[in-house]
């Protein structure tokens, strides 16, 4: 290989070298920083039995980060993101509501909405039962119903949960 030719093959292997060490590093610092969804988010998580959903409290599916309740009947999956700026809405036993630790806003049990900054109630996931099974399907997402809306009529049981905890 003349000088020349040993070079060029240098100078063209260092800048390859220099490339392959860029694009490793982009992908390290993309794989280490994309926000990470539990896992079966954004498909159809399987739950439990339509039976097995109560009518008067709800079970949380961490998966899909969703409530399953019964409304009249009817299975209803609730998405726990809070529909003013995306807390995680708990369920508070003693008042048999959901309230927003973040800014006050209270969902009655089918996620109407009843005070707070929040603009609407709680968004929804479709569900469909297949195979004797709930699945919740977090890829179809239903915008909340707006203030005023009455799916049911539940005062609460007792006392809230955030009003509690603040004394
Ligand atoms: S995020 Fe829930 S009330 Fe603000």
């Amino acid at each position: 290989m003349s000088e020349v030719n040993r070079r060029g093959f240098l100078s063209r292997a260092w800048k390859f070298g220099v490339s392959a060490m860029a694009a490793a590093g982009a992908w390290t610092s993309w794989d280490a920083l994309r926000p990470r969804l539990p896992a079966g988010f954004g498909s159809r998580i399987k739950t439990v039995a339509p039976e097995a959903v109560p009518e008067n409290t709800v079970i949380e599916v961490p998966q899909a980060r969703a409530y399953l309740t019964k409304i009249d009947g009817q299975v209803v999956a609730l998405s726990e993101v809070c529909s003013h700026l995306g807390c995680r809405v708990p369920y508070c036993d003693s008042s048999g509501q959901f309230e927003c630790p973040c800014h006050g806003s209270v969902f009655n049990r089918a996620g109407d909405f009843l005070s707070g900054p929040a603009p609407r109630g709680m968004d929804m996931y479709a569900t469909e039962i297949v195979d004797g099974v709930v699945e919740i399907n977090t890829e179809e997402f239903l915008t909340g119903a707006p203030p005023g809306t009455e799916t049911i009529i539940e005062p609460p049981k007792g006392p809230s949960c955030t009003e509690s905890s603040h004394g």
